[in-house]
């Protein structure tokens, strides 16, 4: 098993590039399903979750070649609903595969996926969507069976109470290309992500409107061909190197990525006291002295995203005084406290709310990954931590990061990955 071990205290200094965004990749790839046509998606993060979803494209029929570490040419020109219930409970992202299979085929075999270190992750506006469409769902066991029925309603409402989903939007969206005539979706998440899914899916010859608004209404069965596609940064990653600069007071530009992409968390963490901005292609974070606590509520886009959740929170603990994050989109994603807490950090979880303390010095420890993450804010705290942290459980990280230790050690963190 390999082990990141990080001798904190070095600050971080120079450019960093971000990968592309995994999140968007898993569901352009899913798209590429669509289309009998080749597709060449280009910055593709090498990262494990899109590993699984290109094994998931192949056992469906779909042929796939990398054309570098980075480009991919998938070409589905005969596919079949034959999905791998092992490798389709591997990653949350593979869910979208479910609607760009009833686009072609009118029909898709799913399983339900696997508990999450994140807390529940249902899949129950995605099954209620799927049938205001239209669509039959019936479950036996683990699977579910979706297939087409005659009548298809025009207009849906997606939204729940923790606002829309993200991947149940996209599915909704895959599943509207295969229905005739104009398909009105109504609390569709707003997502860059989805924005990124959307401008490929105008390339390929879909004809949608209100793409990244709350209403897309998509025309189903055009004939689709292929094109090329470069996802857009990936913003989490970007956010996490925005934490990694702060936290270790140090001064970074980040390439690859729009600052608006990160929507609201720019905004909050300037008026912590950080001062991070946008100028030629990069976000630029200066050199901030002394964080003060805050309040943060985790939102869908443009609030502050729950992805980032963990590497804030992380940041927070040398902040100077309290500082308080209500996790509303998933309410147990606090695995990362306990082992902060291990490190010296001192916060405190009630219910969906922790309480950051500030100013707490940690000091480096054994610390388990709990969730990708959770993985990513334990390499926050081992930056600014006292002594030799060693995080374990890296397969986690390896779901979302690519090259995430060589970035970090270009900035000059002083961090290596061995085998325990
Ligand atoms: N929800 C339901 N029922 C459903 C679907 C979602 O109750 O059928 C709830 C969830 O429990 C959650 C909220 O709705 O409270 C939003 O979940 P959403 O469906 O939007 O999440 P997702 O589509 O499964 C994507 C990202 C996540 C990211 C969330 C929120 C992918 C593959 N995953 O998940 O990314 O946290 O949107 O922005 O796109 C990550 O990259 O670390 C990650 C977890």
């Amino acid at each position: 098993m390999e082990i990141a071990k990080i001798h904190g205290g070095n600050s971080l200094h120079g450019t960093v590039h971000v990968s592309g965004s995994k999140n968007s990749s898993l569901a352009i790839l899913a798209a590429t399903l669509l289309t009998s046509e080749p597709c060449i998606i280009d910055n593709v993060p090498d990262v494990s979750d899109i590993c699984v979803v290109l094994q998931l494209l192949q056992s469906v029929g779909a042929c796939v070649e990398y054309v570098t570490r980075n480009k991919i040419k998938i070409c589905a020109k005969h596919i079949n609903n034959s999905l791998p219930e092992d490798l389709f409970i591997k990653t949350r992202g593979a869910i979208s595969i479910a609607g760009a299979m009833l686009a072609r085929l009118g029909e898709a075999d799913i399983f339900m996926p696997g508990g999450c270190s994140i807390g529940s992750r249902p899949i129950d506006l995605h099954l209620a969507g799927f049938q205001k469409l239209g669509f039959n769902v019936s479950q036996k066991n683990n699977k579910i069976s979706i297939t087409s029925s005659k009548n298809h309603n025009k207009n849906i409402f997606l939204g729940s109470k923790s606002g829309s989903t993200v991947t149940g939007t996209i599915n909704m969206i895959f599943a509207s290309c295969g229905i005739p005539g104009n398909t009105t979706i109504d609390g569709a998440a707003c997502e860059p992500e989805i924005l990124d899914l959307c401008n490929f899916l105008e390339k390929i010859g879909v004809i949608l409107h209100g793409a990244g608004t709350p209403t897309v209404t998509v025309s189903g069965m055009q004939t689709l061909n292929g094109c090329e596609h470069k996802v857009i940064g990936d913003r989490i990653e970007a956010g996490t190197f925005i934490c990694a600069s702060l936290i270790t007071k140090g001064e970074i530009k980040i390439t690859g990525c729009e600052q608006n992409m990160l929507g609201s968390t720019i905004n909050f963490l300037n008026n912590a006291g950080a001062n991070i901005t946008e100028s030629k292609d990069c976000i630029h974070v200066e050199t901030c002295k002394q964080l003060n606590g805050v309040e943060a509520i985790t939102l869908p886009y443009p609030g502050f995203a729950t992805d980032v959740q963990a590497q804030v929170l992380t940041t927070l603990t040398q902040a100077h005084g309290q500082s308080e994050i209500t996790e509303i989109i998933y309410p147990k994603r606090f695995g990362h406290v306990s082992e902060l807490n291990k490190m010296g950090a001192n916060i405190q979880v009630h219910g969906a709310t922790a309480l950051i303390p500030g100013n707490t010095p940690l000091t480096g420890t054994d610390v388990f990954a709990s969730d990708l993450r959770a993985s990513a804010s334990l390499y926050l705290a081992g930056l600014v931590a006292r002594g030799t942290t060693i995080v374990h459980e890296l397969q986690h990280l390896d779901r979302g990061y690519d090259r995430f230790e060589q970035k970090l050690k270009l900035l000059g963190a002083d961090i290596e990955r061995t085998n325990q």
